[in-house]
Formats: structure tokens, sequence, C-alpha cells
């Protein structure tokens, strides 16, 4: 699936997914402009491999309405249009429960994980709604559909998440605009490594036997669902929510 001509923004593209899903992105041809924050790595991405000159790299705090203008404004700038963008950054939160989380814990989270993917919608629709073309994927997770313990944020707000991708697509379909996310199961990488090490299950012999495939997602397979939603081959999706959490929500 050729991804060529199409210009993307990725967010969290320094981190697991996310850069996992730049360098994809711009194996298969699209352009790329990168955000994560200011005090990010962003070496995963920069460095020797296929096409990797088409990646701009810009930092950018996705709580700030001005910072996600100038990404926008850097993508527009450059490269004319917005034909997908992966609005994808995120954070675990702490792991406590409700009894210990803060008010101030559950407003860092909801501020990035729902607030941010609300202000990336805002900025990068419009764009499309002109283009009257573009596909929006914004990253829930299985914390999206059901409840878990110990995170009560982090379930909250990627809930938040599946609504404001239910409530954009349907203001979006008419005008040929998709918005889809895709709720991850646990996927390999310092974030599960942290809520692992919260639940106390980091060191335990059977760490992913909860998930019926009896393993952890990997970065690329969830790239790859991102690859394909952001392209044509999917036009008649929207709206959607896509598990990719080896059966883990399939069980009762
Ligand atoms: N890893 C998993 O198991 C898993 C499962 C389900 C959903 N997710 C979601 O996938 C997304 C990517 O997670 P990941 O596993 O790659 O984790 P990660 O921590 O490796 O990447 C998240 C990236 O988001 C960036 N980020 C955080 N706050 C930001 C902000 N305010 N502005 C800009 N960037 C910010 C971080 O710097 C980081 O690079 C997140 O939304 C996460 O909630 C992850």
């Amino acid at each position: 699936m050729s991804l060529e001509g199409k210009t993307a923004i990725i967010t969290g593209a320094a981190g697991n997914i996310g850069s996992a899903t730049v360098r994809l992105f711009a194996e298969r041809g699209a352009n790329v402009v990168a955000i994560d924050q200011p005090s990010s790595d962003f070496s995963s991405i920069t460095g020797d491999g296929p096409n990797r000159a088409s990646i701009i790299v810009q930092p950018a705090d996705a709580r700030y309405p001005d910072q996600v203008s100038a990404y926008v404004d850097t993508a527009m700038q450059r490269f004319g249009r917005i034909d997908i963008f992966f609005n994808n950054a995120g954070i675990i939160g702490p792991m406590k429960f409700i009894d210990d989380y803060t008010l101030d814990d559950f407003r860092t989270i909801m501020d990035i994980n729902a607030t941010g993917v609300f202000l990336g919608l805002k900025a990068v629709l419009p764009i499309m709604y002109q283009q009257t073309s573009g596909s929006i994927i914004n990253t829930a997770s299985v914390a999206g559909i059901a409840g878990s313990q110990g995170s009560i944020g982090y379930v909250a707000s990627k809930h938040a998440v599946v609504g404001l991708t239910r409530a954009a697509a349907l203001e979006s379909a008419a005008r040929n605009v998709r918005v889809n996310c895709i709720a991850p199961g646990p996927i390999a990488g310092p974030m599960i490594d942290s809520v692992d090490r919260g639940l106390g299950r980091y060191d335990a012999p059977d760490r992913m036997a909860y998930v019926p495939a009896n393993r952890y997602g990997r970065p690329d397979e969830v790239a790859r669902l991102v690859a394909f939603l952001g392209g044509d081959e999917s036009g008649f999706c929207n709206g959607a929510v896509y598990t990719i959490d080896g059966a883990k929500t399939a069980e009762i």
C-alpha cells in the first residue's frame, strides 16, 4: 500500500508507536511532519533509513493551541496539504487507585490525552474540509472500550478519544473526511513496561498471559493498521474503533 505523494502529520512521533509509524510512512513514500515534545529524542526517526529525507521534525506540546497551529502551518507551508493526521501523542499517567489519584493527576492526563486530541482535530479538520479529503487516526486504547484497575485517568481519557472520534466523524463524513481511532492492547515498549511495574507483574514469568495471544503487540503491527486507515484502501472506513489487541477485547 503506497503512500506516495501523501503528506502526514504524526504526533508522539519520537515514541514507540509513533516512531514506527513515521518510519513506515516514509518507507511507503509519504512526506511526514513528525511532532513530539521539545525534550524528546528524535534519533529513531532521523538516522539512516529508507526515505528519511522526507521527514521533518518539529518539537511541539500537544496541549497548547499555538504549538498545534504552528505544526499545522509547517505542514501547509512545506507541502501545501495534509492528507493523513495520526493524532497519537499520549501518556499513561500514574498507576494509582482512585483514592490516591489526585485532581492534578487527572487534569494532567485529560489535558494531554483528551484535550490534546481535540486541539489536533480542531486545527487539522478545517484544512481537510477545504481539501474535501483527508484521513485522521486518533490513538485510543483498549482502555477506551473497557475499564481497568489502577489508571482511572487513562481509562477516562481514552474513552474520551473514542467519543471525540465518533463525533468528529459524523461532522466530517459528508465532506469526504474520515476520522477513525485505533484501540491497541498492550504493545511491547516503555509504556506497557511502566504499567506492568505499577501493577507488580513486570517480573512475572507469565507476564503476558492475560492477553489471549499470549504476547504483546509490536509497534510495527500498529503502524501497518495506521497506514491502512490513512491510505485510500480504507475509503469507506469512518467513525470506527479498530482494536489491535491479540483478541483481548473479544473476551467476556
Ligand atoms: N504502548 C501501549 O501498550 C499502548 C496501548 C494502547 C494505547 N497506547 C497509546 O498509544 C500512543 C503512543 O504510545 P506509545 O506506546 O508509543 O508510548 P510512548 O511513551 O513511547 O510514546 C508517546 C509519545 O507521546 C509523546 N507525548 C506525551 N505527551 C506529549 C505532549 N504533551 N505533547 C506532545 N507529545 C507528547 C511522548 O513524548 C512520547 O514520545 C499513546 O496515545 C498511548 O496512550 C499505547
